[in-house]
Protein backbone atom coordinates (compact mmCIF):
# COMPACT_ATOMS: atom_id res chain seq x y z
CA UNK A 1 0.00 0.00 0.00
CA UNK A 2 2.66 2.49 0.37
CA UNK A 3 3.66 4.54 -2.69
CA UNK A 4 7.12 5.41 -3.06
CA UNK A 5 5.69 9.26 -2.96
CA UNK A 6 3.43 8.76 0.05
CA UNK A 7 4.28 7.18 3.67
CA UNK A 8 4.57 8.94 6.24
CA UNK A 9 5.57 12.25 4.30
CA UNK A 10 2.33 14.47 4.93
CA UNK A 11 3.57 17.60 2.42
CA UNK A 12 3.59 17.91 -1.06
CA UNK A 13 5.81 20.56 -2.37
CA UNK A 14 5.06 21.68 -5.77
CA UNK A 15 7.28 24.51 -8.25
CA UNK A 16 6.61 26.33 -10.85
CA UNK A 17 6.61 23.96 -13.47
CA UNK A 18 6.55 24.63 -17.78
CA UNK A 19 5.07 22.87 -20.13
CA UNK A 20 3.35 18.92 -19.11
CA UNK A 21 3.76 16.41 -21.61
CA UNK A 22 3.04 12.86 -22.10
CA UNK A 23 1.23 9.97 -21.00
CA UNK A 24 -0.72 9.18 -17.78
CA UNK A 25 -2.79 6.06 -16.76
CA UNK A 26 -6.30 6.90 -15.50
CA UNK A 27 -6.79 4.84 -12.30
CA UNK A 28 -10.10 3.17 -11.31
CA UNK A 29 -12.72 5.27 -9.70
CA UNK A 30 -12.82 6.03 -5.99
CA UNK A 31 -16.23 6.17 -6.02
CA UNK A 32 -17.46 3.10 -7.55
CA UNK A 33 -14.88 0.57 -6.25
CA UNK A 34 -16.01 1.82 -2.60
CA UNK A 35 -19.48 1.02 -3.76
CA UNK A 36 -18.93 -2.21 -5.20
CA UNK A 37 -17.31 -3.06 -2.47
CA UNK A 38 -20.16 -2.76 -0.18
CA UNK A 39 -22.34 -4.76 -3.24
CA UNK A 40 -20.01 -8.02 -2.59
CA UNK A 41 -22.37 -7.95 1.23
CA UNK A 42 -25.18 -9.11 -0.63
CA UNK A 43 -24.21 -12.48 -1.80
CA UNK A 44 -21.86 -15.24 -0.21
CA UNK A 45 -18.44 -16.46 -1.80
CA UNK A 46 -15.51 -15.00 -3.43
CA UNK A 47 -15.85 -11.44 -5.11
CA UNK A 48 -13.20 -10.55 -7.50
CA UNK A 49 -12.40 -6.94 -8.65
CA UNK A 50 -10.08 -5.36 -10.84
CA UNK A 51 -8.27 -2.04 -11.54
CA UNK A 52 -8.81 -1.11 -7.99
CA UNK A 53 -6.68 2.12 -7.33
CA UNK A 54 -4.10 1.62 -4.65
CA UNK A 55 -5.79 4.45 -2.33
CA UNK A 56 -6.24 5.11 1.34
CA UNK A 57 -9.99 4.85 1.09
CA UNK A 58 -9.76 1.58 -0.23
CA UNK A 59 -8.05 0.36 2.70
CA UNK A 60 -10.49 2.00 4.86
CA UNK A 61 -13.44 0.12 2.93
CA UNK A 62 -11.48 -3.10 3.37
CA UNK A 63 -11.09 -2.42 7.17
CA UNK A 64 -14.72 -1.74 7.39
CA UNK A 65 -15.52 -5.22 5.31
CA UNK A 66 -13.03 -7.40 7.69
CA UNK A 67 -14.92 -5.98 10.67
CA UNK A 68 -17.88 -7.14 9.71
CA UNK A 69 -16.00 -10.85 9.36
CA UNK A 70 -14.86 -10.83 5.43
CA UNK A 71 -11.86 -11.66 4.79
CA UNK A 72 -10.32 -9.52 1.72
CA UNK A 73 -6.98 -10.32 0.24
CA UNK A 74 -5.46 -7.09 -1.88
CA UNK A 75 -2.56 -7.48 -4.21
CA UNK A 76 -2.04 -5.92 -7.78
CA UNK A 77 -4.49 -3.41 -8.35
CA UNK A 78 -7.27 -6.30 -7.30
CA UNK A 79 -9.28 -7.27 -4.50
CA UNK A 80 -10.62 -10.89 -3.48
CA UNK A 81 -13.19 -10.22 -1.16
CA UNK A 82 -14.27 -13.46 0.24
CA UNK A 83 -18.24 -12.94 2.16
CA UNK A 84 -19.37 -15.81 4.60
CA UNK A 85 -22.59 -16.85 5.21
CA UNK A 86 -22.88 -14.79 8.39
CA UNK A 87 -21.92 -11.46 9.47
CA UNK A 88 -21.59 -9.11 11.73
CA UNK A 89 -24.13 -6.75 10.51
CA UNK A 90 -22.36 -3.19 12.49
CA UNK A 91 -20.63 -0.93 10.81
CA UNK A 92 -18.49 0.59 13.89
CA UNK A 93 -18.06 4.45 14.38
CA UNK A 94 -14.28 4.45 14.02
CA UNK A 95 -14.09 3.68 10.71
CA UNK A 96 -17.37 5.88 9.63
CA UNK A 97 -16.64 8.41 11.25
CA UNK A 98 -13.19 8.40 8.91
CA UNK A 99 -15.17 7.51 5.25
CA UNK A 100 -18.64 8.95 5.13
CA UNK A 101 -19.09 6.70 2.07
CA UNK A 102 -19.22 3.18 4.98
CA UNK A 103 -22.96 4.56 5.06
CA UNK A 104 -23.46 2.18 1.63
CA UNK A 105 -23.27 -1.10 3.69
CA UNK A 106 -27.01 -0.20 4.94
CA UNK A 107 -28.85 -1.46 2.03
CA UNK A 108 -26.53 -4.32 1.15
CA UNK A 109 -26.87 -5.66 4.84
CA UNK A 110 -30.54 -4.74 5.10
CA UNK A 111 -31.63 -6.24 1.82
CA UNK A 112 -29.17 -9.73 3.09
CA UNK A 113 -29.53 -9.96 6.88
CA UNK A 114 -32.71 -7.94 7.45
CA UNK A 115 -30.51 -5.82 9.76
CA UNK A 116 -28.19 -2.90 10.20
CA UNK A 117 -26.13 -0.95 12.39
CA UNK A 118 -24.48 1.86 11.24
CA UNK A 119 -22.38 4.49 13.08
CA UNK A 120 -24.07 7.76 11.94
CA UNK A 121 -21.76 9.52 9.96
CA UNK A 122 -20.85 13.63 11.08
CA UNK A 123 -20.36 16.15 9.55
CA UNK A 124 -17.01 17.18 7.32
CA UNK A 125 -15.60 19.64 5.45
CA UNK A 126 -17.90 20.65 2.72
CA UNK A 127 -20.82 21.10 5.84
CA UNK A 128 -23.65 19.02 7.39
CA UNK A 129 -23.60 15.16 5.57
CA UNK A 130 -27.36 14.39 6.30
CA UNK A 131 -28.18 10.44 5.35
CA UNK A 132 -32.24 11.21 5.82
CA UNK A 133 -33.08 10.54 2.07
CA UNK A 134 -31.16 7.84 2.25
CA UNK A 135 -33.38 6.04 5.26
CA UNK A 136 -36.47 7.28 3.46
CA UNK A 137 -36.43 5.27 0.37
CA UNK A 138 -34.94 2.10 2.88
CA UNK A 139 -38.37 2.80 4.65
CA UNK A 140 -40.43 2.94 1.15
CA UNK A 141 -39.49 -0.27 0.89
CA UNK A 142 -40.25 -1.40 4.64
CA UNK A 143 -37.16 -0.72 6.61
CA UNK A 144 -37.97 0.31 10.08
CA UNK A 145 -35.11 2.98 11.79
CA UNK A 146 -33.93 3.98 15.01
CA UNK A 147 -30.79 5.97 16.70
CA UNK A 148 -29.28 5.33 19.72
CA UNK A 149 -25.77 5.92 21.05
CA UNK A 150 -24.71 7.81 17.79
CA UNK A 151 -25.98 4.64 15.32
CA UNK A 152 -28.46 4.15 13.09
CA UNK A 153 -30.41 1.05 13.76
CA UNK A 154 -32.48 -0.31 10.75
CA UNK A 155 -34.61 -4.12 10.61
CA UNK A 156 -36.47 -5.11 7.58
CA UNK A 157 -38.48 -8.57 8.24
CA UNK A 158 -39.31 -8.23 4.41
CA UNK A 159 -38.30 -5.87 1.68
CA UNK A 160 -41.29 -5.19 -0.70
CA UNK A 161 -40.60 -3.13 -4.27
CA UNK A 162 -42.55 -0.09 -4.78
CA UNK A 163 -42.09 3.51 -6.21
CA UNK A 164 -39.12 5.30 -4.57
CA UNK A 165 -39.10 8.75 -5.15
CA UNK A 166 -36.21 10.67 -4.38
CA UNK A 167 -36.56 14.08 -4.05
CA UNK A 168 -32.99 14.95 -5.15
CA UNK A 169 -30.69 12.70 -6.52
CA UNK A 170 -28.30 11.76 -4.09
CA UNK A 171 -25.17 9.71 -5.22
CA UNK A 172 -25.45 7.76 -2.03
CA UNK A 173 -29.10 7.36 -1.01
CA UNK A 174 -29.55 5.85 -5.18
CA UNK A 175 -26.73 3.47 -4.24
CA UNK A 176 -28.23 2.33 -0.70
CA UNK A 177 -31.83 2.00 -2.25
CA UNK A 178 -30.95 0.09 -5.37
CA UNK A 179 -28.44 -1.82 -3.26
CA UNK A 180 -31.74 -3.06 -1.00
CA UNK A 181 -34.19 -3.27 -4.09
CA UNK A 182 -31.93 -5.71 -5.64
CA UNK A 183 -32.76 -8.43 -3.21
CA UNK A 184 -36.58 -7.28 -2.24
CA UNK A 185 -39.97 -8.56 -3.46
CA UNK A 186 -41.18 -7.60 -6.55
CA UNK A 187 -40.51 -4.36 -8.69
CA UNK A 188 -38.95 -1.39 -7.64
CA UNK A 189 -39.01 1.72 -9.14
CA UNK A 190 -36.27 4.99 -8.33
CA UNK A 191 -37.95 8.31 -9.29
CA UNK A 192 -35.25 11.21 -9.91
CA UNK A 193 -32.02 8.94 -9.20
CA UNK A 194 -28.82 9.70 -9.52
CA UNK A 195 -27.31 9.27 -12.93
CA UNK A 196 -23.42 9.37 -12.39
CA UNK A 197 -21.38 6.92 -14.68
CA UNK A 198 -20.57 5.78 -11.20
CA UNK A 199 -23.94 4.30 -10.72
CA UNK A 200 -23.90 2.74 -14.08
CA UNK A 201 -21.00 0.36 -13.13
CA UNK A 202 -22.60 -0.70 -10.20
CA UNK A 203 -25.81 -1.43 -11.88
CA UNK A 204 -23.99 -3.23 -13.89
CA UNK A 205 -21.58 -4.80 -11.78
CA UNK A 206 -25.18 -6.14 -9.58
CA UNK A 207 -26.61 -7.48 -12.86
CA UNK A 208 -23.23 -9.52 -13.62
CA UNK A 209 -24.38 -10.92 -10.02
CA UNK A 210 -27.83 -11.88 -10.86
CA UNK A 211 -29.19 -8.97 -10.47
CA UNK A 212 -32.47 -7.44 -12.71
CA UNK A 213 -31.67 -3.65 -13.46
CA UNK A 214 -32.25 -1.49 -16.34
CA UNK A 215 -32.96 1.97 -16.98
CA UNK A 216 -36.33 3.16 -17.45
CA UNK A 217 -36.13 6.59 -19.10
CA UNK A 218 -34.54 8.45 -16.55
CA UNK A 219 -35.98 5.83 -13.89
CA UNK A 220 -34.23 2.96 -12.22
CA UNK A 221 -36.52 -0.35 -12.40
CA UNK A 222 -35.06 -3.54 -10.20
CA UNK A 223 -36.82 -6.51 -10.37
CA UNK A 224 -36.22 -8.25 -7.14
CA UNK A 225 -34.67 -11.38 -7.20
CA UNK A 226 -34.02 -13.87 -4.20
CA UNK A 227 -30.12 -14.51 -4.56
CA UNK A 228 -27.17 -13.29 -6.17
CA UNK A 229 -23.91 -14.73 -6.58
CA UNK A 230 -20.84 -13.65 -6.66
CA UNK A 231 -20.19 -11.72 -10.44
CA UNK A 232 -18.69 -15.03 -12.58
CA UNK A 233 -15.11 -13.35 -14.52
CA UNK A 234 -12.36 -15.14 -14.38
CA UNK A 235 -10.39 -11.54 -14.37
CA UNK A 236 -12.67 -9.78 -11.99
CA UNK A 237 -14.94 -7.16 -12.19
CA UNK A 238 -13.21 -4.04 -13.62
CA UNK A 239 -13.45 -0.67 -12.29
CA UNK A 240 -14.61 2.19 -14.33
CA UNK A 241 -12.08 4.73 -14.94
CA UNK A 242 -11.95 7.74 -12.49
CA UNK A 243 -13.42 11.06 -13.98
CA UNK A 244 -12.52 13.08 -11.19
CA UNK A 245 -8.35 12.08 -11.03
CA UNK A 246 -8.68 12.66 -14.92
CA UNK A 247 -10.22 15.80 -14.34
CA UNK A 248 -6.89 16.69 -11.91
CA UNK A 249 -4.99 15.97 -14.93
CA UNK A 250 -6.96 17.83 -17.50
CA UNK A 251 -7.03 20.90 -15.12
CA UNK A 252 -2.56 20.63 -14.53
CA UNK A 253 -2.08 20.92 -18.32
CA UNK A 254 -4.55 23.63 -18.69
CA UNK A 255 -2.59 25.78 -15.92
CA UNK A 256 0.66 24.80 -16.91
CA UNK A 257 0.28 24.61 -20.74
CA UNK A 258 1.51 21.26 -22.58
CA UNK A 259 -0.10 18.44 -24.09
CA UNK A 260 -1.18 15.53 -22.07
CA UNK A 261 -2.75 11.88 -22.99
CA UNK A 262 -4.71 10.37 -20.29
CA UNK A 263 -4.96 6.60 -21.00
CA UNK A 264 -7.99 5.01 -20.20
CA UNK A 265 -9.80 8.04 -19.86
CA UNK A 266 -13.73 8.28 -20.75
CA UNK A 267 -14.77 11.07 -22.77
CA UNK A 268 -18.36 10.20 -22.39
CA UNK A 269 -18.38 10.73 -18.44
CA UNK A 270 -16.89 13.95 -18.99
CA UNK A 271 -18.62 15.45 -21.24
CA UNK A 272 -19.96 18.62 -19.46
CA UNK A 273 -16.32 19.50 -18.36
CA UNK A 274 -14.95 18.84 -21.89
CA UNK A 275 -17.30 21.53 -22.74
CA UNK A 276 -16.24 23.79 -20.32
CA UNK A 277 -12.67 23.08 -20.71
CA UNK A 278 -12.83 23.78 -24.40
CA UNK A 279 -14.59 27.32 -23.64
CA UNK A 280 -11.42 27.91 -21.83
CA UNK A 281 -9.26 26.77 -24.79
CA UNK A 282 -7.79 23.74 -23.55
CA UNK A 283 -8.29 21.76 -26.92
CA UNK A 284 -9.65 17.77 -26.08
CA UNK A 285 -9.47 15.02 -28.49
CA UNK A 286 -10.38 11.50 -27.56
CA UNK A 287 -10.55 8.07 -28.90
CA UNK A 288 -11.19 4.48 -27.46
CA UNK A 289 -7.84 4.52 -25.72
CA UNK A 290 -8.04 7.88 -24.05
CA UNK A 291 -8.41 11.63 -23.54
CA UNK A 292 -5.94 14.49 -25.03
CA UNK A 293 -5.41 17.65 -23.60
CA UNK A 294 -3.62 20.48 -25.04
CA UNK A 295 -3.15 23.95 -23.81
CA UNK A 296 -1.24 26.49 -25.09
CA UNK A 297 -0.91 30.41 -23.61
CA UNK A 298 -3.41 32.09 -20.99
CA UNK A 299 -6.64 30.16 -20.44
CA UNK A 300 -9.99 32.31 -20.95
CA UNK A 301 -12.23 32.40 -17.77
CA UNK A 302 -15.94 30.91 -17.60
CA UNK A 303 -18.72 30.75 -15.71
CA UNK A 304 -18.88 27.43 -13.74
CA UNK A 305 -22.31 25.92 -11.90
CA UNK A 306 -22.27 22.33 -10.50
CA UNK A 307 -25.32 20.16 -10.67
CA UNK A 308 -26.15 16.44 -10.36
CA UNK A 309 -24.88 14.19 -13.35
CA UNK A 310 -25.19 15.01 -16.07
CA UNK A 311 -24.34 18.44 -15.30
CA UNK A 312 -20.98 19.60 -13.95
CA UNK A 313 -19.71 17.13 -11.05
CA UNK A 314 -19.01 19.50 -8.00
CA UNK A 315 -16.12 17.00 -7.60
CA UNK A 316 -14.51 19.21 -10.93
CA UNK A 317 -15.02 22.57 -9.45
CA UNK A 318 -12.15 22.99 -7.10
CA UNK A 319 -10.09 21.92 -10.45
CA UNK A 320 -11.77 25.05 -12.08
CA UNK A 321 -11.30 27.35 -9.48
CA UNK A 322 -7.56 26.78 -9.49
CA UNK A 323 -7.65 27.42 -13.39
CA UNK A 324 -9.66 30.37 -13.28
CA UNK A 325 -7.43 32.22 -11.13
CA UNK A 326 -4.91 32.56 -13.57
CA UNK A 327 -7.38 32.43 -16.75
CA UNK A 328 -7.80 36.14 -18.72
CA UNK A 329 -11.26 37.59 -17.07
CA UNK A 330 -13.61 36.95 -14.26
CA UNK A 331 -15.44 33.73 -13.67
CA UNK A 332 -18.12 33.16 -11.31
CA UNK A 333 -18.60 29.59 -9.63
CA UNK A 334 -21.73 28.83 -7.99
CA UNK A 335 -21.88 25.71 -6.19
CA UNK A 336 -25.21 24.18 -5.89
CA UNK A 337 -24.15 20.61 -4.35
CA UNK A 338 -22.29 21.18 -0.99
CA UNK A 339 -22.59 24.60 0.23
CA UNK A 340 -19.76 24.20 2.22
CA UNK A 341 -17.82 23.67 -0.12
CA UNK A 342 -15.47 26.63 -0.90
CA UNK A 343 -13.26 26.48 2.46
CA UNK A 344 -10.04 26.00 0.55
CA UNK A 345 -10.64 28.97 -1.39
CA UNK A 346 -8.99 30.75 2.02
CA UNK A 347 -5.87 28.76 0.55
CA UNK A 348 -5.99 29.96 -2.94
CA UNK A 349 -5.98 33.30 -1.63
CA UNK A 350 -3.05 32.63 0.30
CA UNK A 351 -1.45 32.03 -3.05
CA UNK A 352 -2.32 35.58 -4.16
CA UNK A 353 -5.65 34.43 -5.80
CA UNK A 354 -8.49 37.27 -6.52
CA UNK A 355 -11.81 35.24 -5.32
CA UNK A 356 -14.77 36.70 -3.76
CA UNK A 357 -17.36 34.42 -2.21
CA UNK A 358 -20.88 35.35 -1.15
CA UNK A 359 -22.74 32.71 -0.08
CA UNK A 360 -22.81 29.49 -2.54
CA UNK A 361 -20.68 31.81 -5.19
CA UNK A 362 -17.30 32.53 -6.16
CA UNK A 363 -16.07 35.29 -8.24
CA UNK A 364 -13.02 34.49 -9.64
CA UNK A 365 -10.84 37.56 -10.98
CA UNK A 366 -7.77 35.99 -12.94
CA UNK A 367 -4.16 37.32 -12.03
CA UNK A 368 -1.57 36.79 -14.41
CA UNK A 369 0.66 34.95 -11.83
CA UNK A 370 0.04 33.00 -8.81
CA UNK A 371 2.44 33.20 -5.66
CA UNK A 372 3.60 30.24 -4.06
CA UNK A 373 3.08 30.20 -0.16
CA UNK A 374 2.53 27.25 2.71
CA UNK A 375 -1.33 26.39 2.25
CA UNK A 376 -3.44 23.36 3.87
CA UNK A 377 -4.92 20.25 2.36
CA UNK A 378 -8.40 19.97 4.70
CA UNK A 379 -10.23 17.36 1.77
CA UNK A 380 -9.16 15.17 -1.40
CA UNK A 381 -9.96 17.38 -4.27
CA UNK A 382 -9.49 20.34 -2.94
CA UNK A 383 -5.99 18.84 -1.73
CA UNK A 384 -5.41 18.44 -5.27
CA UNK A 385 -6.65 21.19 -6.66
CA UNK A 386 -3.95 23.05 -4.42
CA UNK A 387 -1.43 20.65 -5.65
CA UNK A 388 -2.24 21.93 -9.35
CA UNK A 389 -2.37 25.58 -8.39
CA UNK A 390 1.12 24.62 -6.90
CA UNK A 391 2.64 23.65 -10.40
CA UNK A 392 2.00 27.34 -11.91
CA UNK A 393 2.93 29.59 -9.21
CA UNK A 394 5.68 31.50 -9.25
CA UNK A 395 8.24 29.82 -6.51
CA UNK A 396 7.33 27.25 -4.26
CA UNK A 397 4.04 25.64 -2.41
CA UNK A 398 3.90 23.72 0.10
CA UNK A 399 0.53 21.56 0.70
CA UNK A 400 0.14 20.12 4.13
CA UNK A 401 -2.27 17.54 5.11
CA UNK A 402 -1.27 15.69 1.74
CA UNK A 403 -2.45 11.71 3.64
CA UNK A 404 -6.01 13.47 2.63
CA UNK A 405 -5.16 13.69 -1.02
CA UNK A 406 -3.67 9.96 -0.82
CA UNK A 407 -7.49 8.40 0.19
CA UNK A 408 -8.72 9.67 -3.20
CA UNK A 409 -5.60 9.38 -5.39
CA UNK A 410 -2.42 6.86 -6.12
CA UNK A 411 1.04 8.45 -6.89
CA UNK A 412 -0.37 11.69 -7.84
CA UNK A 413 2.95 13.27 -7.08
CA UNK A 414 5.07 10.47 -8.98
CA UNK A 415 2.03 10.69 -12.08
CA UNK A 416 2.81 14.31 -11.92
CA UNK A 417 6.58 13.89 -11.75
CA UNK A 418 6.56 11.85 -14.88
CA UNK A 419 4.94 14.67 -17.12
CA UNK A 420 7.35 16.78 -16.06
CA UNK A 421 6.19 18.84 -13.16
CA UNK A 422 8.54 20.11 -10.75
CA UNK A 423 7.04 18.36 -7.80
CA UNK A 424 8.38 16.07 -4.58
CA UNK A 425 6.86 14.85 -1.46
CA UNK A 426 8.25 15.55 2.06
N1 LIG B 1 -28.05 15.01 0.91
C1 LIG B 1 -29.04 15.19 1.85
N2 LIG B 1 -29.61 14.09 2.41
C2 LIG B 1 -29.23 12.83 2.07
C3 LIG B 1 -28.21 12.65 1.12
C4 LIG B 1 -27.63 13.77 0.56
O1 LIG B 1 -29.41 16.31 2.17
O2 LIG B 1 -29.80 11.87 2.61
C5 LIG B 1 -27.42 16.20 0.30
C6 LIG B 1 -25.95 16.30 0.68
O3 LIG B 1 -25.79 16.94 1.92
C7 LIG B 1 -25.40 17.11 -0.46
C8 LIG B 1 -26.21 16.60 -1.65
O4 LIG B 1 -27.39 16.03 -1.10
O5 LIG B 1 -25.65 18.46 -0.27
C9 LIG B 1 -25.46 15.60 -2.52
O6 LIG B 1 -25.13 14.45 -1.81
P1 LIG B 1 -24.98 13.01 -2.48
O7 LIG B 1 -25.73 12.07 -1.63
O8 LIG B 1 -25.34 13.08 -3.93
O9 LIG B 1 -23.42 12.76 -2.37
P2 LIG B 1 -22.67 11.58 -1.64
O10 LIG B 1 -23.22 10.27 -2.08
O11 LIG B 1 -22.55 11.87 -0.20
C10 LIG B 1 -20.93 11.32 -3.59
C11 LIG B 1 -19.43 11.31 -3.73
C12 LIG B 1 -18.87 12.70 -3.55
C13 LIG B 1 -19.51 13.61 -4.57
C14 LIG B 1 -21.05 13.56 -4.44
C15 LIG B 1 -21.78 14.38 -5.48
C16 LIG B 1 -18.78 9.15 -2.94
C17 LIG B 1 -18.06 8.35 -1.91
N3 LIG B 1 -18.84 10.45 -2.73
O12 LIG B 1 -21.20 11.75 -2.26
O13 LIG B 1 -17.47 12.62 -3.82
O14 LIG B 1 -19.06 14.93 -4.37
O15 LIG B 1 -21.49 12.18 -4.56
O16 LIG B 1 -21.49 13.93 -6.74
O17 LIG B 1 -19.25 8.61 -3.94
C18 LIG B 1 -15.16 12.85 -3.28
O18 LIG B 1 -14.90 11.99 -4.11
O19 LIG B 1 -14.25 13.46 -2.68
C19 LIG B 1 -16.55 13.17 -2.95
C20 LIG B 1 -16.85 13.94 -1.94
Amino acid sequence: MKEPDSGELDTIVAQRSSALEGEVRIGGAKNSVLKLMAACLLAEGRHMLANVPDISDVTLMCELLEAMGVTVTRADHRLVIDVPEELDTAAPYHLVERMRASIVVLGPLLARFGKARVALPGGDDFGPRPIDMHLRALESLGAVFSTAHGDISGTAEVLTGTEVVLEYPSVGATENVLMAAVRAKGRTLIHNPAREPEISDLVSFLNQMGAQVGWAGDRLAVDGVERLAPARSTDGYRVMPDRIEAATFLAAVGMCGGSLFLRDAVADHMTMLIRKLSEMEVRIVSDAAGVRATATGRLSSADVSTLPYPGLATDYKPFLVSMLTTASGVGIVTENIFTGRFRYIDELRRMGADIRTEGHHAVVRGTERLSGAPVRAHDIRAGAALVVAGLAAEGETEVAGATHIDRGYENLVSKLAGIGATITRR
